[in-house]
């Protein structure tokens, strides 16, 4: 870092989530990712196949991971679909990026240029690595970047998406800058977990999720506030959270499960947290 360079964390706060994610090594991110090369930190859509649970036993742990794999990167093509139409000159940037599945799968997908970035430094390595092995290191690149102050130029992105990450960072902020980022008339998607207004602050289980990851689960109705503040109307809103509760459940029952599937079928059997898919326009 130069002298005139900004530090990436800015606070103890944003280096206690770098520093988690640097240090991250977990089975069921890596053994996932190991599958086909799509490396994921978020969770799974849609209804597993039950007949991995009958696998033989020497080889059910391999269906299960398969299966777990299979829901992860549907997520990412449900998200993907909110985009819009995405031209092959267009530009996409992949907020909060991990080790860079989903920005894999929206080059492949739309043919276009794709920057992701994260805070942790490891995942930034591995995703480049990653890239240069498969090929594709010209047209998707990953940065070490804080995602509230990027450094890239204003109107840059047709398309940002958030996957799982914008509970790590106050949401004003952080729509603020994606609105300086977005061309005019360009699409923003999060898919998040969020704690319900309606039944009050964090239930137990909420807060359990957020000491497990070090993050600060907003509540559903500070992403719209946050959107409406900074120039950015709702096209599409979608509850995801029948079609993420499988994916616990089969989760729960792996070799790779963490500890934390308890909190998050509670929460979401309970109502006090949703999966939720929302997409925008910078108008
Ligand atoms: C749960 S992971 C999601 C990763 C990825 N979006 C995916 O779907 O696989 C959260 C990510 O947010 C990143 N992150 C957290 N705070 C950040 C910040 N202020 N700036 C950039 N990235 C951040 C972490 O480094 C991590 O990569």
């Amino acid at each position: 870092m130069t002298a005139l360079e900004k530090p990436v964390t800015r606070t103890a706060y944003q280096q206690s989530v770098a520093d988690y994610w640097n240090a991250e090594k977990d089975p069921v991110n890596l053994r996932l990712g190991d599958v086909d090369g799509l490396y994921h930190h978020h969770y799974g859509l849609g209804d597993y196949d039950p007949a991995v649970l009958e696998t033989p036993a020497d080889r059910r742990d391999e269906a299960i991971i398969a299966e777990m794999h299979r829901l992860e990167t549907a997520q990412a093509d449900v998200l993907l679909d909110h985009l819009g139409p995405i031209k092959p000159e267009d530009r996409l940037l992949d907020a909060g990026c991990g080790r860079g599945g989903t920005s894999v799968m929206a080059h492949l997908r739309f043919g276009c240029q794709v920057d992701g970035i994260s805070i942790s430094e490891q995942q930034v390595g591995f995703a480049n690595a990653h890239v240069r092995q498969r090929g594709i290191d010209g047209s998707v690149r990953y940065h070490l970047k804080n995602m509230l102050d990027t450094g890239f130029g204003s109107g840059t992105f047709q398309g940002i998406w958030n996957n799982e990450s914008t509970m790590y960072v106050d949401l004003n902020e952080l729509f603020a800058e994606h609105a300086r980022q977005l061309k005019p008339g360009g699409r923003y998607v999060t898919i998040t977990g969020c704690y319900n207004d309606v039944t009050g602050g964090r239930s137990r289980a909420v807060s359990q999720i957020d000491q497990h990851y070090i993050c600060n689960i907003h509540a559903r109705g500070d992403y719209f506030k946050a959107m409406a503040a900074n120039g950015f109307v709702p096209i599409n809103v979608v509850d995801l959270t029948a079609a993420t509760i499988p994916y616990w459940e089969l989760r729960e029952k792996s070799s790779v499960a963490t500890g934390v599937e308890k909190p998050f079928l509670t929460a979401y059997r309970e109502g006090s947290f949703h999966y939720l898919l929302i997409a925008a326009d910078r108008v």
